[in-house]
Parts: C-alpha cells; structure tokens; sequence
C-alpha cells in the first residue's frame, strides 16, 4: 500500500494509485475541517466548565462528554474522528496498530525538526475487504493543557483523575510534547 505524507510534500500523495490526486486533497480538507469543529465542541464545552467549577469540574464533564462530542461530530460529517494517544487518559481512546505506527512516526518527524503543529498524515488503507482513507493529525500539548496533562497537577485534580481515570497514562506533558493525534476513517463505497 502507497503511503502518504503530506507535512513533506503534499504532491507526495499525487501520483497514488487508489484516488486521484484533486480527490485525496479535497478529502484531507474536509478532514482538517471536520478536526476543527470537534476543536471547536470540546473547547467551548471545556471553557464552559472550567468557569463553572474549575478543573475539577471539568474533569467530570470532560469524562462524560468528550466521546458522545466526538460521535456526535462523526454523525455530522459521516465518517469517523476521534482523538488517540501513545498515553491514553481514557482506554477507549487507545490507538489501534495503525495509529500506533502514525503516532510514532509523528514522534521521529518531531525528533527530526518537523513543526508539530504541521504533522499530518493519510493512507488509503484495506480492512476487512473495504477500502478506507485513514487521516491523522497531530495534538500539540500547549500551556493550558498542562493543568490536567502536566507534572504539577493540584492535588484535588489528580485525586479526581484518579479516581475517573485508574489507568490513566496522560499526565508529565510538557508545552510542545504530543499530547496525541486526531483520527479520522472514512470508508469509501465500493
Ligand atoms: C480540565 C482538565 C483537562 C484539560 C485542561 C485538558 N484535558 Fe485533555 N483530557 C482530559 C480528560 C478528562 C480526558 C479524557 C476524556 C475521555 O474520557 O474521553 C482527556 C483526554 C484528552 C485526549 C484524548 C486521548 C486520551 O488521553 O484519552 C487528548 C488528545 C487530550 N486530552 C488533549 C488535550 C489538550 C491538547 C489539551 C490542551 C489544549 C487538554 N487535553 C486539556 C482533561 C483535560
């Protein structure tokens, strides 16, 4: 299978076999553009809460929350997004052997110089005997993040972590690290 990545060179995915090339670019746009309505959902339903009751406050709604945004978002635009990490808070949200393998690779282009910001990456892909275009985008961690991902966690936040999260992985970030990726799968009809 032809493997594509876009933060190198977006022609690199021009001369794929399995969709044209004006097919694939308009697909990766409506994917940057479905990631920012989910971005969108979760920030405002997490600036929200954190007025309302602080981090622990919005931990609670955070855990309840962040999957039924991302299924309702997925509803919307009609294929899968969802977010994934090398270190999981929620199990759920663990990576599947191909999105293990991005996310790594995302970590070595990082090592490499890349801006994480601009990590991006798309693979037609056969599962199952269906075809599926697979997309993920990289999560930088960022200040505000630090407050529940970080390695100085207020105690009351990390009692209620764990307390929602037993198995939780996604603490020790710093700015810049990945926190984890957006991941889309869209299957295409045959
Ligand atoms: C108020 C606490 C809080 C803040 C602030 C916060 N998160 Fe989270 N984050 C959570 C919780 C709780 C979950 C688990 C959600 C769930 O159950 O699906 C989570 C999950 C995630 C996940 C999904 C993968 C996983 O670990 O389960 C990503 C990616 C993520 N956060 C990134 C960020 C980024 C980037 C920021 C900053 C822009 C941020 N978070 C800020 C609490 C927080």
């Amino acid at each position: 299978m032809k493997r594509f990545t876009i933060a190198i060179a977006l022609s690199a995915f021009l001369s794929s076999p399995a969709i044209a090339d004006e097919d694939m670019s308009a697909r990766v746009m409506k994917y940057r553009s479905a990631i920012k309505s989910l971005v969108m959902s979760l920030k405002s339903e997490l600036k929200t809460a954190l007025r309302a009751g602080g981090a622990v406050n919005a931990l609670s709604v955070c855990h309840t929350k962040a999957e039924s945004i991302s299924s309702k978002v997925s509803k919307q635009v009609g294929f899968s997004v969802k977010r994934t990490s090398l270190k999981p808070r929620n199990s759920n949200n663990a990576p599947d052997d191909w999105e293990r393998a991005v996310l790594e690779q995302f970590e070595q282009r990082k090592a490499q110089g890349e801006n994480p910001k601009r990590l991006e990456f798309v693979e037609v892909v056969e599962n199952n005997g269906q075809r599926q275009v697979r997309y993920m985008k990289a999560i930088p961690t960022r200040g505000v993040c630090l407050r529940c991902h970080g390695s100085e966690i207020a105690p009351k936040v990390m009692n209620k972590l764990q307390e929602l999260y037993p198995n939780d992985k996604a603490t020790g970030f710093k700015v810049g690290d990945l926190r984890g990726a957006f991941s889309i799968t869209e299957t295409l009809s045959k």
